[in-house]
């Protein structure tokens, strides 16, 4: 890791210019960095004993094909319009100004709210490592979430005080992202390697101690109510593992900083999310045959899968929580900068002030921006739990790619001559099909979460009549 700042470039005209310095294995380690997190190490486990059982493998199978739908109408868009304001930009240009913000405003959602999710799952790997292996137990109220929420008791004070180690790493990255581009993509790598590599021991070593008794029935009966295992549970289990694939369209906030945005943004966001699609697929398979599926509701079911196999896998477990302590970081990382950039271009276009564009002349960062975005997810981070937080980021992404799809659609008829360097194959199925396919499995997310959305939309659209609609401007980027 460095954190020694970059050298000055040559003076640009305004202080609003990124940095042009990624190329496309970085955009495809910015994609694995951003994707390969809590979704994994910690949601998996939940949704095989909450919802589907053995079959939790299945449902990554129909989450990764409503993912590769709406990845290829990503890199349809980010190859016409590379602007870093990913599904914002391409709505403002489907659909116009209001949609445009509202969308903008729901990805806050998907990046802000990933942020101090998986925030929140890191403290909890970060805790158990640093009582595991070296003996520092972090005591209780200074490691959870003050106040908590239950379909019982509502809102409720926990008596903790602040989740602590959610905070720092949040502090920490944040600093790190104002430093540079360049140096926040070498931190990125190196720890994407880190955290693959952990993932494909895990599956190397732990394949050939599956038993088939914990992987039969593979399908768990359904106990009579929606979503608990069964077919339903399969699908309800795919909207909560989809958190899992999240990322792969933060390389698209990325275009104003690659060097070759219209050939290597659709390679980053293709690229990145095969990696991850196989490695899902192997992981989920390995831990549900390693560990009895009700045994995986913990923080971290990844140890508890290897701990069930006992002496011979005991060598894996250290490894475990370094690659799932280090892993889940890039999340944040990326999912902090995804935040910064889609604020910047949203600024960029008058709907946000000035000072969300505003670039530091020498690391070329949105500094303040940075910061702002950097305290706002800290303090959620130190104060919700993760399963509050975790659900609506799903929700706020899928929202996103139904209307990236559908705006594919729209575009491909009201600007038939836009130049388009890559283009969605076999259209409008694609899209169509992406629509579809994240259109079930956000419907049973929104069965519990439709007010919370309606709310955050609400408030989006206080501040649009507020400020954006007096303050919005033409946009830079032409069809
Ligand atoms: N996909 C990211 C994760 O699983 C958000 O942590």
């Amino acid at each position: 890791m460095t954190t020694t700042t970059e050298p000055q470039a040559a003076p640009l005209d305004d202080h609003h210019e990124l940095r042009r310095v990624l190329g496309p294995w970085q955009l495809i380690g910015i994609g694995i960095g951003g994707i390969i997190g809590a979704g994994i190490f910690v949601i998996t486990g939940q949704a095989a004993a909450d919802h589907a059982g053995p079959a939790i493998t299945i449902s990554f199978v129909i989450a990764c094909i409503g993912c590769a739908f709406a990845g290829l109408c990503y890199a349809e868009f980010a190859a016409m319009i590379p602007e870093s304001g990913s599904a914002y930009t391409y709505s403002y240009a489907a659909f116009g100004r209001v949609v445009g913000w509202m969308v903008g405003w729901d990805l806050c959602l998907e990046y802000g709210m990933a942020a101090s999710t998986v925030a929140v799952g890191w403290a909890g790997y970060f805790r158990a490592f640093l009582n595991d292996q070296v003996g520092i137990a972090i005591p209780d109220a200074w490691a959870a979430a003050p106040i908590n929420h239950t379909t019982e008791a509502g809102w409720i004070a926990t008596g903790a005080i602040m989740n602590l180690p959610a905070v720092a790493i949040v502090v920490f990255l944040t600093a790190l992202l104002i430093v540079g581009i360049r140096t926040s993509a070498t931190f990125n790598g190196a720890i994407v390697l880190l955290k693959v590599g952990v993932i494909v021991l895990v599956i190397v070593f732990g394949l050939p101690y599956i038993t088939a008794d914990n992987l039969t029935p593979f399908v768990p009966e359904n106990t009579g109510t929606f979503g608990q295992f069964g077919w339903s549970g399969v699908l309800l289990g795919a909207g909560v593992i989809f958190f899992a694939y999240i990322g792969f369209d933060s390389v698209s906030v990325a275009a104003q900083e690659a060097k070759n945005p219209q050939r290597d943004l659709p390679i980053g966001i293709l690229g990145s999310l095969a990696v991850c699609t196989v490695l899902y697929i192997l992981m989920s398979l390995t831990m549900t045959g390693l560990a009895n599926y009700t045994t995986l509701k913990v923080d971290n079911p990844v140890s508890v899968a290897i701990d069930a196999v006992g002496e011979p896998l005991h060598w894996l477990a250290p490894l475990v929580q370094i690659g799932a302590i280090m892993g889940l970081s890039t999340v944040i990382l990326i999912s902090l900068y995804g935040q910064t950039r889609i604020f910047y271009s949203m600024s960029r276009d008058g709907f946000l002030p000035p000072v969300f564009s505003s670039v530091h002349r020498t690391f070329r960062t949105p500094t303040v921006s940075t910061i702002i975005i950097g305290a706002i997810v800290a303090v959620f981070a130190g104060v919700f739990p993760l399963d509050v937080l975790g659900d609506l980021v799903s929700v706020g992404t899928l929202v996103a790619f139904i209307l990236v799809c559908i705006g594919v659609i729209v575009l491909r008829y009201t600007k038939p001559d836009a130049k388009r360097p890559f283009k969605t194959p076999l259209f409008p199925w694609v899209p169509i099909a992406g629509v579809l396919v994240c259109g079930a499995m956000v419907y049973p997310l929104l069965i519990d979460l439709w007010p919370r959305l309606l709310g955050w939309l609400a408030i989006g659209l206080v501040i649009y009549f507020t400020y954006g609609i007096r303050h919005a401007k033409e946009p830079r980027w032409k069809l």
